[in-house]
């Protein structure tokens, strides 16, 4: 039961105004013991041209007290409503146990589809930690979505298009190794790719052979088409064991080269509408009056851009999927070009422009120089995920050497601990990247987290079978009462974090909810206490598991049972 939700109406029967109103208006205030809930009545002196205090004072004589509010005072405009603890324990608690892992969704977004499109790396060049933090970032947020109800689809809209695969083309003829590729691809593929760039610059006859390959790839040849899927399947073969570790499947992986002959489309369109301009030779939409530098559509020779890809890829998505908001979870630096093509959008008079919405990821900062990259200065995702399960496994050999599964324990933790910091700040703050702070298993990190969840868990196994229901008026302390409050926020964290496209907001939560258990698991008998406190205390650790894992979930991490 949403116990803000049931005050709400109560002021709303009692005075004229919406109950949505009212939720809206309510706030938390300043001190437990000014209540849990305070409406203010400034809003209201208004239309009854009464002072707030009058209103406070009458309402709070007229407020039902029941096993929602247990009481309701007037202070200063406000009216301040204490909540009935153990009917909010007890609702909260049952409704937990009984939803299990359906806790905090919603209706919302029903009948509505939301596309997320992330990760999206290019093919035959490394995959980097930057998509990495693209790919954790979509994944929590299509997650977070599809809590509240949305129909969402996963996109992966690879990099598969270019002059460059002309370029690899030549390189492949040349130099390509075919025992070599099949072993590492993306190495091997980049490494000719290089090759072939050093080679240029001494003969210059390659770049032309390139652009042949690149003309025939657009022709459709065979042989052309042929080395470009080969290329792409082998990618995308390695890009799969990264999303399978991650526990991602895609919905389409339609990238870049899916839209090249959906392009001729646009350019008619932006024609149509008076909308194209030529500044020295390249065809260009003036975005002026967005302050914003111009949108390049057709170059001079006539070859269509990114952008131009963009524009195409989203009236194709509008058009197959008649989306409710389209999100693109790519990092901040294409911030520029996403606020074109939309501006480019809007002007073509797409009125759905306004529901395309760019996120952007942050830039990763190293606090360990050590993780500078073996191979320059790509950073590559999998060495960072190989890595931090490695020494995820020396800790739990150092703490548990007894403990059953580590190997896949500590790819839960270590992957856990990535997405926890990557996930742990607003997306508009760099994330700092320390090997220390990632794995420490105190203070705020994913594993922390997961060692609360863990001893949860533990709590539970021993106590084995509980026979009878719980009586809620038996959690009379505070650090109880402060767990259940935070359990019952759970839904509105949810709605918050999809609102504002901020995963750390479920981050933050989990935290704050762990830190809680902790308080009380330290300073709170459980196995030990009174047959009928433990009981209820059971139960309570047991709701409190449940809403980690779901809210952990939320983010893509996956909670051991044991660490
Ligand atoms: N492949 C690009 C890169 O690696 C990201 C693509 C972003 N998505 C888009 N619709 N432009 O930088």
């Amino acid at each position: 039961m949403d116990f803000k939700l049931e005050v709400a109406k109560k002021i709303s029967s009692l005075a004229d105004m919406e109950t949505e109103k009212a939720m809206e208006l309510m706030e938390i205030p300043p001190q437990p013991n000014m209540g849990d809930y305070a409406f203010p009545c400034f809003q209201l002196a208004k239309v009854m041209r009464k002072s707030p205090n009058m209103i406070a004072k009458d309402l709070a004589e007229k407020i039902e007290r029941d096993d929602i509010v247990e009481k309701a005072e007037a202070a200063g405009g406000y009216l301040n409503f204490f909540i009935n603890k153990t009917g909010f324990i007890k609702h909260t608690i049952s409704q937990i146990l009984d939803q299990g892992s359906k806790y905090g969704s919603s209706k919302e977004g029903e009948g509505k589809t939301v596309l997320v499109e992330f990760s999206s790396p290019n093919i035959a060049k490394p995959f980097h930690i930057g998509h990495l933090v693209n790919t954790i970032t979509g994944n929590a947020i299509e997650k977070i979505f599809k809590h509240l109800g949305y129909n969402t689809i996963k996109l992966n809209h690879l990099g598969d298009y270019g002059t460059q695969f002309g370029k690899l083309i030549s390189a492949y003829k040349r130099w390509g190794n075919d025992e070599i590729i099949e072993k590492d691809p993306i190495n091997e593929l980049l490494k000719i790719y290089v090759k072939f760039h050093e080679e240029a610059e001494k003969d210059p006859t390659l770049d032309d052979e390139a652009r042949l390959y690149f003309k025939h790839l657009e022709d459709g040849e065979s042989e052309a088409i042929a080395l470009w899927q080969k290329f792409r399947e082998l990618s995308l073969k390695e890009f799969k064991k990264l999303y399978v570790d991650f526990n991602i499947e895609f919905d389409s992986y339609t990238g870049e080269s899916f839209y090249s002959d959906k392009m001729p489309e646009v350019v008619e369109i932006l024609k149509d509408k008076k909308l194209l301009k030529e500044s020295s030779g390249a065809q260009i939409v003036d975005l002026e009056q967005f302050n914003l530098p111009p949108c390049l559509i057709l170059k001079s020779d006539g070859a269509t851009i990114y952008a131009t890809r963009d524009l195409a890829a989203a009236i194709y998505r509008k058009r197959t999927y008649d989306f409710y908001k389209s999100l693109y979870v790519v990092g901040n630096t294409q911030a520029l070009h996403f606020k074109q093509f939309f501006s480019v959008l809007e002007l073509a008079g797409f009125e759905w422009a306004k529901d395309c919405v760019h996120i952007g990821t942050s830039l990763v900062k190293f606090a360990d120089r050590k993780l500078a990259s073996r191979k320059g200065d790509v950073i590559y995702a999998k060495e960072v995920v190989d890595e931090a399960v490695e020494k995820t496994l020396e800790i739990i050999n150092s703490k548990n050497p007894n403990l059953e599964n580590k190997e896949e324990v500590a790819k839960k933790v270590g992957m856990g601990a990535i997405i926890y910091t990557f996930l742990k700040n607003n997306m508009g703050r760099d994330i700092v990247f320390s090997w220390e702070d990632m794995l420490t298993f105190e203070g705020e990190s994913g594993p922390n987290v997961l060692y609360s969840y863990v001893r949860g868990k533990s709590i539970l196994k021993k106590a084995g079978n509980i026979s009878g229901n719980a009586d809620f008026s038996y959690l009379k302390t505070e650090d109880e009462f402060n767990i259940v409050k935070q359990l019952g926020s759970f839904k509105e964290t949810v709605e918050q974090a999809a609102e504002r496209y901020e995963p750390f907001v479920i981050t933050r939560y989990v935290t704050d909810l762990a830190k809680a258990y902790n308080k009380f698991y330290n300073s709170h008998p459980i196995l030990s206490a009174e047959e009928e406190v433990k009981i209820a205390r059971l139960a309570l650790t047991k709701a409190v598991c449940n809403v980690l894992t779901t809210g952990l979930g939320l983010l893509g991490i996956q909670t051991p049972e044991s660490m």
